[in-house]
């Protein structure tokens, strides 16, 4: 698995620049992410708690009893605490993130509220290969809960490999997972350009991060944040745009970023029910059960393994 400043030095060299959006989340740009997910625009995060509020009752059910439920890139505890009380003797949550120092905090809070749940936050990157930071037991009743639509950040072979892995790997026997719906595009684009430039913020902290942890020089302020939609790909795509000519400087290596060119930051695909299922059953997965609020914005799905 490629470092940080592996992955930042090839990123920065090729073509067309490019970083992954996982480079997103250390602790301040998980905090950035919280604080996106509350503004006006943004409506996942709010739409997708709503629809697990109407269902958990339904949603506990289908899980069953004596969970072990694995939530990769968790960051957000306050969605299975939604349906966690429903729960018939959960027996385990696992929640996973990239940034360890988050998770650990964060599971502090879910320690006081839940205190009869045990939790073993672990710090993992769920794209990368590495082995799970768990044992497992696959007699056990393995859940994967993947909720906010994070599943958009892949390209879709990606999205397809990652839900196989959680078959193979996790030894997953049911997924219950949120996907955001393609919509009308002023929508999309307002919630990843808001009005109070949080996500702004958000997309250059990958630039803070450069500076802070591999020595870099970056002046944020030459750069501007970009989204487009990408109707052939269904995506919204952010960028970073530079209004200069500039020079950077990171340990020791330079790299010329051109007046207007574009350091590709985040793809996020939107889905139709149809064009989820097919990736799900591209994947060996079944969806049993699909969730939609009254507004057709964000999807819940229950998979499972029946044929
Ligand atoms: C956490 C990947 C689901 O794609 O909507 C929010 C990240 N980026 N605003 C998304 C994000 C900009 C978010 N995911």
């Amino acid at each position: 698995m490629k470092s940080f400043s592996e992955e930042i030095s090839l990123g920065l060299s090729k073509k067309n620049k490019k970083i992954s959006s996982k480079w997103f989340y250390d602790f301040h740009g998980s905090k950035l992410f919280e604080k996106i997910t509350k503004l006006e625009e943004y409506y996942p995060t709010r739409t997708e708690r709503k629809i697990l509020k109407e269902n958990k009752i339904e949603i506990a059910k289908k899980i069953g009893k004596e969970a072990v439920i694995i939530e990769p890139g968790a960051g957000d505890t306050k969605k299975i605490a939604i349906f966690l009380n429903c729960l018939k003797k959960p027996k385990k949550y696992i929640p996973l993130d990239i940034s360890e120092d988050y998770i650990t905090k964060i599971s502090q809070n879910f320690k006081k509220k839940f205190p009869k749940v045990a939790i073993t936050p672990k710090g993992y990157d769920f794209s990368s290969n590495n082995k799970p930071p768990f044992k497992i037991k696959s007699s056990e009743n393995i859940i994967i809960f993947f909720p906010g639509s994070t599943i958009g950040n892949f390209e879709t072979n990606e999205a397809v490999k990652f839900l196989k892995v959680l078959k193979s790997k996790f030894k997953a026997k049911k997924i219950i997972i949120g996907v955001d719906l393609v919509k009308d595009i002023p929508t999309l684009i307002s919630a990843y350009d808001d009005k109070k430039g949080v996500t702004a913020e958000f997309n250059k902290n990958i630039l803070q991060r450069i500076n802070n942890e591999l020595g870099g020089d970056i002046n944020l302020n030459l750069y501007k944040h970009l989204v487009i939609y990408n109707t052939k790909k269904k995506r919204i795509e952010m960028r970073l745009k530079s209004r200069k000519n500039n020079n950077i400087k990171i340990n020791g290596s330079k790299y010329l970023i051109r007046k207007n060119e574009e350091i590709h930051t985040e793809n996020s695909h939107k889905y139709t029910i149809k064009s989820f299922r097919n990736i799900v059953n591209k994947a060996g997965w079944k969806i049993k059960k699909t969730w939609v609020d009254d507004k057709k914005l964000f999807s819940i799905h229950f998979l499972n393994l029946d044929t």
